[in-house]
């Protein structure tokens, strides 16, 4: 030890302190996402703030959370009543909530967003968080389609910057899409990789490409089974059963447009469309335009493809 230089100290504790494993999580936005990745995040035993924008929210969350891992437990801990509600104030214990983004930042090892899908809100958001967050802190986005590149360029630390791409519901899906840009340290990365495993989840390394490796895959998918009933080629119902009892999918295409949200697919598919407006698999669809104008949306307003009760 005696040959390293201070400045080799530097070096060497500064590498090793941002190797450490990622322990606390600050996840801004408290939805369908947040919620889900803050108790996946408490299970596995990291120490997570969810943040939202109002308090009202936040309860709604932890409320939901508080369902999910009661649901866990009754399977788990079938009859140890005991060892369950243990289990639960264990992990419950593990999240805090906040409406402060900012103070959440200030000594947490990864922020974690998953706010509204729209660049300049998330652009001004780690903008913001970038001024007061350590040297050492990630940050990482859950966007379904915008570019990770695009929303770091709001800050000062590209290299500590990347993508964790989530899967709804985020407890059951194994999936985490690992997202690096050309700026990306391998350094970040890796513990990128390494968070998503500690999490009990299968990460997959992806570029910055849209819509990463699923979705896009699956948007086109989609995209193409909604153009077949547009021809007149097949109606949704038939091309449902094709695609499950053919080639062994759970869920038909329509089933799984309402499922994911028509809003949701047409916003992403309308962003490819403008970016990239000769490709054919990137087309926007007028059928999709029409149910999302008459508010249908798929399950989660009762009616999309299918009429849901
Ligand atoms: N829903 C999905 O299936 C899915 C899957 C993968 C990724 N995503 C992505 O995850 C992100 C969140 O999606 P979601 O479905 O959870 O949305 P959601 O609408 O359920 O939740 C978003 C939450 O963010 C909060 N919020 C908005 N602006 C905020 C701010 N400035 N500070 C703090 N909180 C703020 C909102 O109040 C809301 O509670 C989006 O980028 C979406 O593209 C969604």
């Amino acid at each position: 030890m005696a040959f390293v230089t201070h400045q080799g100290i530097r070096r060497l504790s500064s590498s090793a302190f941002r190797n450490a494993a990622i322990k606390h999580v600050a996840i801004i936005g408290g939805g369908l996402m947040g919620a889900g990745i803050a108790q996946v995040a408490a299970t596995t035993g990291h120490s997570v703030v969810l943040v939202d924008t109002n308090e009202e929210i936040l309860k709604k969350s932890t409320m939901g959370i508080e369902g999910s891992l009661k649901r866990v437990a009754k399977k788990k801990f079938a009859d140890k009543q005991e060892a369950g509600a243990e289990f639960i104030a264990t992990v419950m214990a593990d999240v805090s909530t906040s409406t402060d983004a900012m103070s959440a930042a200030e000594s947490t090892d990864l922020v974690l967003e998953a706010i509204v899908e729209n660049l300049k809100i998330k652009q001004g958001l780690f903008g913001a968080l970038d001024k007061v967050a350590p040297a050492h802190t990630i940050f990482a986005s859950n966007t379904s389609s915008l570019p990770i590149t695009d929303i770091a360029s709001s800050t000062g630390r590209l290299d500590r910057f990347g993508g964790l791409h989530f899967f709804n519901p985020v407890p059951m899906m194994k999936l985490v899409e690992v997202i690096g840009t050309s700026a990306t340290s391998q350094e970040t990365f890796d513990s990128l990789l390494a968070f998503s495993k500690a999490l009990g989840k299968t990460p997959v390394s992806c570029k910055d490409t849209p819509g990463f490796i699923v979705n896009r895959l699956l948007v086109p998918y989609m995209m193409e089974a909604i153009r077949l009933l547009e021809r007149g080629h097949g109606s949704k119902e038939d091309i449902d059963i094709a695609m499950k009892l053919g080639a062994g999918y759970p869920m038909g295409p329509f089933e799984l447009l309402d499922y994911v949200g028509l809003d949701t697919v047409k916003f992403i598919i309308d962003g490819w469309a403008e970016k990239d407006p000769d490709n054919p698999l990137m087309q926007p669809s007028e059928v999709l335009k029409k149910l999302v104008s008459e508010g249908k949306f798929g399950k989660k307003t009762g009616e999309g493809f299918y009429k849901y009760k």
